[in-house]
């Protein structure tokens, strides 16, 4: 979704501000912009991507020391030039992420002091707010830009990141924060601001996270900074740990296929704590989480798309092993939904960034009925939803650029399969030997995922069977079915085909319809309780001239023949067998979107990090 990077340096910031908005691409965007001060404002804004906007910089020969870019996705106004950020009002720049929900009132009310607007977005109220208050239009006469930063925002309702720099103070940037995510880098030559670690850190690793009602004005030698009520305020400058090479795609051709990859390191990464360990402690969850675990009586997941099929596929394994009751609801329902809320719920938000606004508002929603039990399995440690959390379990799974979430969600599935143990361990229902059997199976896990990744090339054959298929249904039963589910997700998120999943003994009640030649119907068949059920189900679509595509285990006695296509997955993996089939599945999504001539990394119309409602 929307990126802002911004610049006040004693060097040439273009550069840096282009490179910053090419690192937050893989936000997901459809326009960009910029502008620098340099004897006046100068402004170039593209629709389309970054190196459509860097040409037009290099052609106006546009250059100085102080400035701020934008990566746009549209929600006011389609996505077009004129919409595109920074927005002006006389000699004034403003980029803005998020959505200012009162901006109707606010547009309408300075069209009536005379200000003439030329986009369709929010973000332009917020210039001319800047400009009225600057002049005394809206409260008293400004001072500085600062002040009227400060005076324009306490009109604004709703979530957003804002930079502004202006002519009238052309050594300076002013930055605010309210829910969306903002941040500085700090180094000797200047300061900078990006919404995402990611753009800083070719410039610097020293830090400092915005909290929300953060204002600060940054020069090139100084930060000066209030908090949501006005007082002066220090935030700590932290190292960031992010390489700027952990962004960068090396041998490559996607963040997807580096992504999947990843996934046997990411996972070690993310199951270290446990490498020599005899037996889990609650602490990896937090200092608190021994005694919260004691009070669960049962579990309800919060989270958005591929984090809520983890969620999904871990109420799986909670409720078998630990043997607690486990509801997984969509954040966006659960919010405006009226629930009734226990007290000794275990609250569970899942995001890999930790800044999705529907996950946050959840988790909000959650807190004001009164839950205090609350956890967050996140991939991002200075995220929001990390800090408004009592527990907390970090994924290690290492900056995701590509939208379609792949070794996050693995990395999740191994926090879901740790919060499992130690719930059933808390409940008395885990043998010391039944724990021994998992953590080694955990520890096993990065060695049988590189397992899985070498059936890429059978994989990438079986793509070239989509090449023109408009449809395709994927399988599963039990803890397979939301496997199956985020197969679906995948392959429609990056190679526009649509999918859809069905617990398999579903296939009977309404999609069986659709089954013919030309439907590819993906099967997730592991050798598990289930097996002998699936295998009619498949014979179902088979008697239907179907298309069958089986991710198979050695011992499942699936065998091709014509119409069933079966690839053998190396290892047979009991609970945690969801892992390994979807790494499977990821590989086909990718090798079609190839097939396909899709922008795997950027599919159309998504955002990896989904700020707005
Ligand atoms: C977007 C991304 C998905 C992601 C979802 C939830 O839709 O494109 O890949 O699963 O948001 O994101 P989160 O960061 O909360 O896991």
């Amino acid at each position: 979704m929307c990126g802002i990077v911004g610049a006040v340096s004693a060097k040439e910031c273009t550069n840096f501000l282009l490179a910053g908005l090419t690192t937050l691409e893989y936000r997901g965007y459809d326009s960009a912009g910029l502008a620098v001060l340099n004897n006046g404002l100068q402004r170039a804004r593209a629709k389309g991507r970054v190196a459509e906007l860097a040409s037009k910089v290099a052609k106006g020969d546009i250059q100085g020391q102080v400035g701020i870019a934008h990566t746009r996705w549209a929600t006011h106004g389609v996505p077009a030039e004129r919409n595109a950020h920074p927005h002006i009002s006389e000699g004034l720049a403003v980029v803005h992420n998020g959505i200012i929900e009162n901006y109707e009132s606010l547009r309408e009310q300075l069209q009536g002091l005379g200000y003439v607007f030329t986009s369709d977005t929010d973000t332009e109220t917020i210039a001319h707010l800047i400009q009225a208050c600057f002049k005394g239009q809206i409260g008293e006469p400004a001072e500085n830009l600062f002040s009227a930063v400060q005076c324009a925002v306490a009109h604004l309702k709703g979530a957003f990141a804002l930079a502004v720099i202006s002519e009238e103070e052309p050594d300076c940037l002013v930055v605010a924060r309210e829910g969306s995510p903002l941040m500085l880098g700090i180094t000797d030559e200047g300061h900078y601001a990006a919404s995402d670690a990611s753009a800083l850190v070719s410039v610097t690793q020293q830090m400092m996270h915005l909290e929300n009602g953060d204002i600060a004005r940054l020069t090139r030698d100084a930060v000066m900074l209030v908090d949501a009520q006005g007082q002066a305020v220090e935030r700590e400058v932290v190292t960031s740990h992010l390489s700027a090479n952990a962004v960068e795609l090396g041998e490559y051709d996607h963040f997807m296929q580096k992504e999947i990859f990843e996934q046997p390191q990411a996972l070690g990464n993310t199951l270290e704590m446990i490498s020599g360990a005899g037996q889990l402690q609650p602490g990896i969850f937090g200092a608190e989480a021994a005694a919260i675990f004691e009070q669960v009586d049962s579990v309800l997941i919060l989270a958005c798309g591929t984090s809520s099929y983890a969620g999904l596929t871990a109420k799986y394994w909670i409720e078998q092993v630990a043997s607690i009751p486990c509801n997984v609801e969509i954040a966006s329902e659960y919010r405006y939904r009226q629930s009734v809320a226990n007290p000794n719920q275990l609250v569970v938000v899942i995001s890999q960034s930790g800044e999705t606004a529907d996950t946050l508002a959840a988790l909000h929603h959650a807190k004001s009925l009164g839950h205090t039990h609350t956890l967050a399995i996140c991939n991002v440690p200075e995220s929001t939803i990390v800090r408004e959390t009592a527990l907390r379990f970090i994924t290690r799974a290492g900056p995701e650029i590509g939208v379609a979430s792949t070794k996050a969600f693995t990395t999740q599935l191994s926090a879901l399969f740790l919060l499992t143990l130690l719930l059933a361990k808390t409940n008395q229902r885990l043998s010391k030997e039944n724990e021994k059997i998992y953590l080694d199976e955990l520890r096993h896990l990065p060695v049988a995922v590189e397992r899985v990744l070498s059936l890429e090339p059978d994989i990438k054959a079986w793509s070239l069977q989509f090449a023109n298929k408009h449809h395709a249904l994927f399988l599963g039963r039990g803890r397979h079915f939301p496997i199956a589910s985020e197969g679906a997700l995948k392959l429609k998120e990056i190679s526009y085909i649509h999918a859809e999943a069905y617990p398999a003994g579903e296939l009977k009640h309404g999609p069986l319809a659709l089954v013919d030649a030309d439907m590819p119907v993906i099967v997730v068949a592991p050798n598990d309780e289930l097996l002998e059920k699936l295998k009619a189900n498949m014979q179902e679509v088979s008697a239907r001239g179907g298309q069958l595509y089986v991710f198979a285990d050695g011992d499942s006695a699936i065998r091709s023949t014509n119409g069933v296509n079966v690839l053998t997955m190396p290892e047979h993996y009991g609970l945690l067998s969801p892992v390994l089939h979807v790494v499977a599945l990821q590989l086909l999504s990718y090798h079609v979107a190839l097939v396909k001539g899709t922008d795997v990394d950027k599919p159309r119309n998504l955002a990896k990090s989904v700020t707005v409602e």
